[in-house]
C-alpha cells in the first residue's frame, strides 16, 4: 500500500467515525446536483444478483412535509430538514419485466428481505456519501408509525414498500457548550460484535452489555439526562409491540411472506 492510499484509509475512517444523527438543520434547501452525486456514489453499493431492489422518493412540497412530519410522530426535522426522502425497497421495476414478457413473478419472504436488504445497503451508503459531503443525516423509522397514511398522502404504487424516511441538511450550528449539539454515540464494544467460531454464553454477552451500559450512563450523564443506561432503553422500548399493521399494509403492497 502506497502511503497516499494510507492517507485516504485513515480519512474514509476517520470520517465514518464523526457520524452522528442530526435533528436540527440550517433552513437551507439541499441542492440538487449534490444529492444527484449522492444517489450516484450510493447506487455502487452491492446488491442481491444486481437486482437493485430499491428506490427513493424526495419531498419538497411544503405542506406534504408537514404532514409528514406529523405523521411520523411530531418529527420537527422531517418538515425542517434541507430535504426528506423516503427509502423503499422496490420490485416494481421487477414486475414490470414480468409482466412486458409474460412471465410469473415469484413472491415470498426472501424476495421481500432482498428488497429490503438492498434498499438498505443503498441508504446506508447514501448517508456517508451525504456526510463525506458535508452533510447531517437522521433516518426517520417514524415512517412505518402511521405508514398507510404516508402511503395514502404520498400515493405510493403497489410493489414499493416505504421503509424509513431520510433527512438530510446542514447541520445546525449550535456551540459545544450546547448539550442539543449532536456528538458521536458510543457503541457496544468490539467484543459483543465480532465473536471467532461461536457465539460466547449468555453469561459473558451479559458482561459485555454490562461494559456498554456503564459507558452509556456516562454519556448520557453528560447530555443532562441522569439514570439512563443502554439495556434499560432496551427493555423499556422491548416490552410492547410496535406497528402491529405493518404486516397487513406490506401484503396488501404486494409483498408476501411464505
Ligand atoms: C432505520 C432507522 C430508523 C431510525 N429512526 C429514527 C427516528 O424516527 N427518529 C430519530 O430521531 N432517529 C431515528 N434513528 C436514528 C437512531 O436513533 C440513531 O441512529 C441511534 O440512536 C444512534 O445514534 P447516532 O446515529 O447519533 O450514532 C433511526 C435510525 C435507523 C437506523
Amino acid at each position: 500500500m502506497t502511503s497516499d492510499s494510507n492517507d485516504l484509509s485513515e480519512q474514509i475512517l476517520d470520517q465514518l467515525g464523526t457520524h452522528t444523527s442530526h435533528r436540527a438543520f440550517e433552513p437551507v434547501e439541499l441542492d440538487d446536483q449534490l444529492v444527484r452525486r449522492a444517489v450516484t456514489a450510493a447506487q455502487t453499493a452491492s446488491t442481491s444478483s444486481h437486482i437493485q431492489a430499491y428506490s427513493m422518493l424526495r419531498i419538497r412540497d411544503r405542506e406534504t412535509r408537514e404532514k409528514l412530519a406529523e405523521l411520523t410522530g411530531g418529527q420537527a426535522q422531517v418538515a425542517k430538514a434541507g430535504a426528506f426522502f423516503v427509502i423503499c425497497g422496490e420490485v416494481r421495476r421487477h414486475h414490470l419485466a414480468a409482466q412486458r414478457a409474460g412471465q410469473p413473478m415469484a413472491r415470498n419472504l426472501e424476495s421481500f428481505l432482498v428488497a429490503t436488504i438492498d434498499a438498505s445497503l443503498f441508504a446506508e451508503k447514501l448517508a456517508i456519501a451525504f456526510e463525506a459531503l458535508g452533510q447531517g443525516i437522521c433516518y426517520i423509522g417514524g415512517l412505518r408509525s402511521k405508514i398507510a397514511d404516508v402511503d395514502a398522502l404520498l400515493e405510493l404504487p403497489q410493489h414499493v414498500f416505504p421503509l424509513f424516511g431520510l433527512c438530510v441538511g446542514e447541520p445546525l450550528d449550535l456551540p459545544e457548550s450546547d448539550p442539543r449539539k449532536p456528538v458521536p454515540k458510543p457503541r457496544l464494544p468490539v467484543e459483543a460484535v465480532l465473536f471467532d467460531e461461536r457465539y460466547p454464553t449468555d453469561e459473558a454477552m451479559l458482561t459485555l452489555m454490562d461494559r456498554h451500559d456503564v459507558e452509556m450512563a456516562e454519556h448520557y450523564n453528560q447530555r443532562g439526562r441522569h439514570g439512563h443506561n443502554w439495556t434499560g432503553g432496551l427493555v423499556r422500548r422491548q416490552a410492547k409491540a410496535m406497528r402491529a399493521d405493518l404486516a397487513a399494509y406490506y401484503l396488501a403492497k404486494g409483498a408476501r411472506f411464505e
